[in-house]
C-alpha cells in the first residue's frame, strides 16, 4: 500500500534521502510517486505514474537543494493512478503539502463541504481534502491545525505535513495506518515503515493512533487527540540495513525462500521447554491460569497468514485438542461469530498492519476475549493491540509473496500448540522432550530441500507455459497446496488452485487433461495413500504430474511425472519442510516467464485498507 517517507536535515539532500527511502517501501506496492521539497521559500512538487526510475529520471533533470522535505509512493483506492492524483496534494495556497496513506470514508461530505466554501480541488483523491482542511484550520501553528483537521476525518490515515512557511518543522499524524518517526543524527525522519529510515538511523518511535508529532531537525513532540502532551520513548530496531537488502541474490523473494533456516532457528530461539530459558509463556501475555482454561481457539488472518492460522488448526487440536475455527479477517468481523471468555482469538499477520486483521482483532477484544498476536514486525499496530504476542524472528520480508514469514509463522504456531497441550496437561513430559528435538532438527532438513534448488529449476522449466495448475493435498498439507497455488498464482499470473485431494470427484477432475498439471503433496503421513490414489485418478485423465514426496518413497514413482523430495519429518512439521520445494517451483516459473516476482502487479505487500 501507500508509503510516506520524510525528512527534515541539516543539509541540501532532501531529494536524494526521499528516493532513497521510497525504494525501500516499493515492496508495499504502488503505481505512481511523488516528493515535495522546499527550494527557497517554494515548495516544488515532482510527481510521476510509473515506477521509482520514472520520478528519478525526472528528478535528475533538476537541481533541487533543498533539506526538508516528504516522498509518497500511491497506490490507488480513489481516482486512476495518474499523476495529478499522485500525492504530494497541497491547498489552495500551494504553501501546504499533505502525503497520506489511508482511506478517508467522509471524504465526500468533506469535499462538498470545501467546495461550499470555495475550494476548487485539482485531484479525485480522497487524500486531497486533508490539504485544503489543514489550511482551513492553520492559524500560524501547522502541528495543531494537522491535529484539528483529523478531528474531522473518518477513516485511516497516516499523514506527513509540510508548510512553506515553516521549513523548520514537518508534522505526521496517525489513525488506523502505521508511521514511525526516525531519530537520526541532527535529523529527523518520518516513514511508513523502519526499513525505509535503516540507513540513517535505527533509533525509532512508533506513533500510536490519534496522534500528531511535531518534527524538528532535533527534537520530536508529540500530543494526543486532545492536543495533550505525550511522552515518548524510542525503540531500536535491531535489523540492519543489510538485512533488508537482496544481498547478491536475483530478487528478495529468493533470497527470503533461502534465510529460512535462520528464521526457524531464530524463532525457536530460547522457547524450547528444555532450553532452560523462559519458554514462550513469558511472551503470551496470558497465566498458566488463563491458559488451561482456553476451550477454544480462533484465527483470524488473511492471504498466506490465513494458510499458516489454516495448519495451526490440526497443530492445536492434534497436540492440545482443543478446538479451533480458522477465518478470514475480513469475513471474521461481520459474520457476527460466537465469541466466549474461555476463547482465545489469535490474530497472524505478518505486517501486524493488515486493516481486516486489526479490526478482527478489536471485535475480539472488545467482546472480552484474550488475544493474541503472531506477528514479524515488532512495534506493529497488532503486536501493540493484542493482550500478548508470539513474535517470529523472520526479519524484514520484502518480496510481496510471504515466504519466510509464513514458515516462522509455522514455527511460532506449533510452540502455541505445544504451549497449550503443556497446561492442559495433554502433552506428556516425554513427549515435550521428542518435540524439542524434531524442531531443532528443522532448520538443517529446511537447509537439505534449499540444496535441491536446481532439482526444483529443472522441473520448473517443464512448466513455464502451463495456463493453469492444481495443488492437491490432505490433512495437514491440504493448507499447502493452498499455499502452492497462491504463491504461483501471486507471482507467475498462471491460474492456480488449491484442493483438498479428496474433493477432486466433487469438480475439478472435470478440469483435468494434459495441459492441467497436478502438484501433489504425497509425503508420509496417515493419508499419504489416499492421496496417491487421487493422484491416479487424475493421471488416467492424461495429467502431468508433480509429486512432492519423502526420499526414498519408491511408491511414488509410477504416479508421478517429476518429483520433488524432501526429507521425511513428522506429519505434523511437513507443512514447513513442503512448502519450500512449492515456493522454489513458483518463484522458478515466474522468473522464466519474465515477471516480476518481488512486486507483481496489484499486489501489495501490507493491505492497510479493507
Ligand atoms: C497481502 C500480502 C500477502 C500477505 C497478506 C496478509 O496480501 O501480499 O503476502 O499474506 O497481505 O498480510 P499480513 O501482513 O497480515 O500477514
Amino acid at each position: 500500500m501507500c508509503g510516506i517517507v520524510g525528512c527534515i536535515t541539516n543539509g541540501t539532500e532532501a531529494p536524494e534521502i526521499l528516493l532513497k527511502g521510497l525504494k525501500r517501501l516499493e515492496y508495499r506496492g504502488y503505481d505512481s510517486a511523488g516528493i515535495a521539497v522546499l527550494n527557497g521559500a517554494d515548495i516544488r512538487t515532482i510527481r510521476e505514474v510509473g515506477k521509482l526510475c520514472q520520478l528519478e529520471t525526472a528528478l535528475a533533470d533538476l537541481d533541487l537543494p533543498s533539506a526538508v522535505g516528504l516522498g509518497h509512493t500511491r497506490w490507488a483506492t480513489h481516482g486512476r493512478p495518474t499523476e495529478v492524483n499522485a500525492h504530494p496534494h497541497r491547498d489552495a495556497s500551494g504553501k501546504i503539502v499533505v502525503v497520506h496513506n489511508g482511506i478517508i470514508e467522509n471524504f465526500r461530505q468533506l469535499r462538498d463541504e470545501l467546495e461550499k466554501e470555495g475550494v476548487t480541488f485539482t485531484s479525485e483523491t480522497d487524500s486531497e481534502i486533508i490539504a485544503h482542511l489543514i489550511a482551513r484550520f492553520y492559524e500560524g501553528d501547522l502541528a495543531e491545525a494537522v491535529r484539528l483537521a483529523t478531528r474531522r476525518l473518518r477513516g485511516a490515515w497516516a499523514i506527513g505535513a509540510m508548510h512553506a512557511d515553516h521549513p523548520e518543522i514537518l508534522v505526521g499524524a496517525r489513525k488506523d495506518c502505521p508511521l514511525v518517526v526516525g531519530l537520526g543524527d541532527d535529523e529527523m525522519l518520518l516513514a511508513s515503515d523502519v526499513t525505509a529510515v535503516l540507513d540513517r538511523t535505527q533509533k525509532v518511535v512508533f506513533l500510536d493512533d490519534g496522534q500528531t508529532a511535531k518534527l524538528t531537525r532535533t527534537s520530536l513532540e508529540i500530543v494526543d487527540e486532545e492536543g495533550h502532551p505525550v511522552d515518548w520513548t524510542a525503540t531500536v530496531i535491531g535489523w540492519s540495513l543489510s538485512q533488508a537488502e537482496r544481498g547478491g541474490f536475483p530478487h528478495f523473494m529468493l533470497k527470503e525462500i533461502f534465510e529460512q533456516p535462520t528464521v526457524v532457528s531464530d524463532t525457536l530461539l530460547g522457547r524450547l521447554e528444555d532450553d532452560g530459558e523462559h519458554g514462550v509463556l513469558a511472551d503470551l501475555g496470558m497465566s498458566a491460569d488463563e491458559l488451561t482454561t482456553v476451550g477454544r481457539v480462533h484465527i483470524i488472518a488473511c492471504g498466506t497468514s490465513w494458510h499458516a492460522g489454516h495448519v495451526a488448526k490440526f497443530l492445536v487440536e492434534r497436540i492440545a485438542r482443543i478446538p479451533v475455527d480458522v477465518d478470514y479477517a475480513s469475513e471474521f468481523r461481520y459474520r457476527e461469530p460466537v465469541l466466549g471468555e474461555h476463547d482465545l482469538v489469535v490474530a497472524v499477520s505478518q505486517s501486524g498492519e493488515t486493516a481486516d486483521t486489526i479490526a478482527a482483532l478489536r471485535m475480539a477484544k472488545a467482546a472480552g476475549c484474550r488475544t493474541l498476536g503472531i506477528c514479524n514486525v515488532i512495534g506493529s499496530t497488532i503486536h501493540r493491540e493484542a493482550d500478548g504476542s508470539l513474535m517470529t524472528h523472520a526479519g524484514p520480508e520484502i518480496g510481496v509473496a510471504s515466504t519466510k514469514a509464513f514458515t516462522g509463522q509455522l514455527t511460532a504456531l506449533v510452540l502455541l500448540a505445544l504451549e497449550l497441550g503443556r497446561m492442559n496437561g495433554r502433552l506428556s513430559q516425554e513427549e515435550d522432550a521428542r518435540w524439542s528435538d524434531r524442531l531443532r532438527a528443522l532448520p538443517g532438513q529446511i537447509e537439505l530441500c534449499l540444496k535441491r534448488a536446481d532439482d526444483v529449476h529443472e522441473v520448473a522449466l517443464k512448466y513455464v507455459s502451463a495456463q493453469d495448475f492444481l495443488f492437491i493435498g490432505r490433512g495437514i498439507n491440504y493448507p499447502i497446496a493452498l499455499e502452492g497455488a497462491l504463491k504461483l498464482k501471486e507471482i507467475s499470473y498462471i491460474h492456480a488452485e488449491g484442493y483438498p485431494a479428496g474433493e477432486m470427484k466433487h469438480g475439478p477432475i472435470a478440469l483435468v487433461d494434459s495441459r492441467m498439471p497436478i502438484v501433489a503433496l504425497c509425503t508420509h503421513s496417515n493419508v499419504r495413500e489416499k492421496v496417491i490414489t487421487n493422484v491416479e485418478e487424475a493421471r488416467v485423465r492424461d495429467a502431468r504430474v508433480i509429486v512432492v514426496a519423502n526420499d526414498g518413497d519408491d511408491e511414488v514413482q509410477p504416479i508421478a511425472d517429476d518429483i520433488l523430495w524432501v526429507p521425511r519429518v513428522d506429519d505434523l512439521l511437513s507443512p514447513i519442510i513442503n512448502v519450500v520445494p512449492l515456493q522454489l517451483l513458483s518463484y522458478f516459473i515466474a522468473r522464466e516467464r519474465g515477471a516480476d516476482v518481488d512486486q507483481p502487479r496489484n499486489l501489495a505487500k501490507s493491505v492497510t485498507v479493507e
